[in-house]
């Protein structure tokens, strides 16, 4: 080194400057950290890969929390390196300044390879673990468990739904970045209020920010296959002694989707047919009463529908949010279906889970599950005791004959608690109306209620025969009505049925 030499080399001048730098104990606890972190994602990959069906937590802990060890122990050691290097410069009386690389030295060559090849494989592998994050993150395991209590209701609906085998975030998140960015977004202000306890119970519906049904539902369902009518059966048992069976075949009339498959204004995916627009002002917040429905059809014919009992002002009308119709209007769920009581007596005793000749079975089984229980332990409780008291006091020779029925109707009744009732969040079949039908809650009928009618008095059909034909009609397996029938034919006598709301009787639990 000549006299004239403006700067000093540290590296040269003071060898201990840069040995063993790694020594300091940032730079130790980082690299501690990083060992145990990937020690960690290992077994715990391991375990995720080799479980056949893992835990929501496992894959938190793989592909969320460990990395992020990692990434801590990663920054940290770098950290260490720096403040030491300047503690050991100061304690020698040279200010500190940058380390300068000399790639002709060998031994700074080989450990500037070193990192650069340590840098490269760390970027493939964390590409590879952000991609398990971002798919674990659209795990139906992530929606659906992770959130146990709060997502119940939905999860376990889902699993008895005919999307069972769709993943929650094809409905509520679709593809592109923008979406999935947004909902990431809502889902972290979700586990937050989930932390704190203060979600609401329900969950509330309708679900604003749902990706409009043409981005998910038409990815799978295209619209312009709707053409035709489809068989449906619906089986019911009475509520008198002899659960009297009443069973009614009727088409579908699904059509509508494409007008070249059938008359525009066909079918009921009429609605759908894609250059027919039907906009409405809903005036409550889960869109049941709709005042106001406005058609604009493919060849530009344009038709307004108050109803009757409405007091909306035209300038109410303009101010009004309003909204067009697809597929969530009518199928609201699709995938999260809380059966009412009715129905799924029905079903089981459809399906032989009940026995059909245990005496008011129908009756005592929906008055059982429809009584108000804080707890689903309490209803747990109730559905066997009453049952089974039931058969002891009215029926004392079947409850000793049919033992085995009886035991099998609580079981069953008791499944149906447990899967259709969540006292916990509030949700049950009143909580969360079906669209679709006209039964059990207004469905159709919020328009089709005979009751809309435009300036030059046209009327948004409640003709019984507009979406179905009944084909036959059985009650106790007697044919009721001529075959084929072309309206429905209502097993008791309430007068013109086109003036009456089924709902307004049926309510989905006790009653007819
Ligand atoms: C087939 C499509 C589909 C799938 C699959 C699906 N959902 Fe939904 N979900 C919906 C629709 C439609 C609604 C109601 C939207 C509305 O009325 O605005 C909804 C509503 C919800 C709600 C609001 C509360 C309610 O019951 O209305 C939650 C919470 C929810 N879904 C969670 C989930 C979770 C968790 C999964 C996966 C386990 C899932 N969803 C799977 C379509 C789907
Ligand atoms: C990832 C594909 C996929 C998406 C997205 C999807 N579905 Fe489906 N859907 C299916 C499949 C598959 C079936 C048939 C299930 C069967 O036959 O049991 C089905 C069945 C249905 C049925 C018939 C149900 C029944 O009782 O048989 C309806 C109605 C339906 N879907 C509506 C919707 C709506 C509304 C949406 C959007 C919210 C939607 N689907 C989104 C795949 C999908
Ligand atoms: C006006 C209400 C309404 C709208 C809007 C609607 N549907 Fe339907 N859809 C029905 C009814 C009613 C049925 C008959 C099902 C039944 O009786 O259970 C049906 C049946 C279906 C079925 C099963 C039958 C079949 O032909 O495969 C699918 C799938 C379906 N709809 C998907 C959709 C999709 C996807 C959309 C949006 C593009 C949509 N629907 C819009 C009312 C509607
Ligand atoms: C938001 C209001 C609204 C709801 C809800 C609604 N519809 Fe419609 N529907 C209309 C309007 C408006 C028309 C067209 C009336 C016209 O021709 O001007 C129509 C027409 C139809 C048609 C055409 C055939 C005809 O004879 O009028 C069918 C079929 C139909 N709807 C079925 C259904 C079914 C099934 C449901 C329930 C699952 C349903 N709609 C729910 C507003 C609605
Ligand atoms: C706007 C379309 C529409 C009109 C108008 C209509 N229905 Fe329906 N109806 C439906 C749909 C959709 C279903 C299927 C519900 C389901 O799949 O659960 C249905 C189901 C039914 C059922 C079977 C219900 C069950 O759960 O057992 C009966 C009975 C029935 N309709 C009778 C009538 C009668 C009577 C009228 C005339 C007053 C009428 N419908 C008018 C759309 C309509
Ligand atoms: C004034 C009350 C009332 C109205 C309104 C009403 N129903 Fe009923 N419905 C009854 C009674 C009562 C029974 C007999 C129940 C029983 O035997 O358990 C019944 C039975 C039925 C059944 C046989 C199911 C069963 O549980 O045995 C069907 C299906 C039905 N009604 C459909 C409808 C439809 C569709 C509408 C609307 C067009 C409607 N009802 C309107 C009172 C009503």
């Amino acid at each position: 080194m000549t006299e004239d030499t403006q700067r000093v080399d540290p590296l040269r001048d003071h060898p201990p400057v840069s040995q063993n730098l790694i020594r300091n104990p940032i730079s130790l606890i980082g690299l501690a950290l990083a060992g145990v972190a990937v020690a960690n994602i290992v077994l715990l990959v391991l375990i995720d890969v080799l479980a056949s069906r893992s835990s929501p937590y496992i894959g938190v802990l793989a592909y969320m929390v460990a990395p992020g060890f990692l990434v801590l122990g990663l920054i940290l050691v770098p950290i260490g390196l720096v403040i030491e290097r300047r503690r050991r410069l100061r304690a020698v009386g040279v200010p500190p300044h940058f380390p300068r690389f000399d790639l002709n030295n060998p031994a700074q060559r080989s450990t500037f390879a070193f990192l650069l090849s340590f840098v490269v494989i760390f970027a493939l592998v964390s590409s590879v673990g952000s991609y398990k994050a971002y798919e674990f993150t659209d795990s139906v395991d992530f929606c659906g468990q992770l959130c146990h209590t709060v997502m119940h209701p939905e999860f376990t609906a889902y699993e008895a739904s005919p999307h069972a085998r769709v993943a929650c975030v094809e409905c509520h998140v679709g593809s592109g970045a923008s979406w999935y960015v947004k909902s990431k977004l809502s889902g972290m202000r979700q586990v937050y209020y989930t932390a704190l306890g203060t979600y609401p119970r329900p969950i509330p519906t309708p679900v604003h920010n749902l990706r409009p049904a043409q981005q998910t539902c038409e990815q799978c369902h295209w619209p312009r296959k709707f053409w035709g009518a489809q068989l449906k059966t619906f089986t019911h048992y009475g509520d008198d002694e002899q659960n009297t069976p009443r069973v009614l075949r009727m088409l579908m009339k699904v059509g509508g989707g494409d007008p070249r498959l059938g008359q525009a204004g066909e079918g009921i995916h009429w609605h759908m047919n894609i250059a027919n627009k039907v906009t409405y002002i809903a005036s409550d917040e889960q869109r049941q009463v709709i005042p106001w429905v406005r058609i604009e059809d493919k060849n530009g014919r344009v038709a307004e529908y108050l109803a009757k009992d409405a007091s909306l002002t035209q300038a109410q009308i303009d101010k009004a949010d309003k909204r067009r119709m697809d597929c969530i209007d009518c199928h609201n769920r699709p995938s999260h279906i809380y059966v009412p009581p009715d129905a799924s007596v029905d079903q089981a005793i459809t399906g032989r889970a009940i026995d059909a000749t245990l005496p008011f079975i129908k009756q005592q089984g929906v008055a059982v599950l429809t009584a108000d229980y804080k707890t689903s332990d309490e209803a747990q409780n109730a559905i066997a005791t009453t049952i089974t008291k039931f058969y002891q006091d009215k029926y004392p020779q079947i409850a000793s004959a049919k033992a085995d029925s009886v035991k099998g109707a609580v079981v069953e009744l008791q499944r149906i608690y447990s899967t259709t009732f969540f006292p916990y969040m509030k949700v049950n079949w009143k909580t969360h109306p079906n669209n679709i039908g006209h039964m059990y809650y207004q469905g159709c009928f919020r328009c089709h209620d005979g009751n809309h009618v435009s300036k030059d008095g046209k009327v948004i059909s409640k003709d019984c025969n507009s979406c179905h034909t009944v084909m036959d009609q059985q009650e106790s397996g007697t044919q009721i009505a001529a075959v084929p029938a072309q309206t429905f034919k209502h097993p008791v006598d309430i007068g013109d049925l086109t003036g009456v709301n089924c709902s307004d009787c049926h309510s989905g639990g006790v009653g007819p």
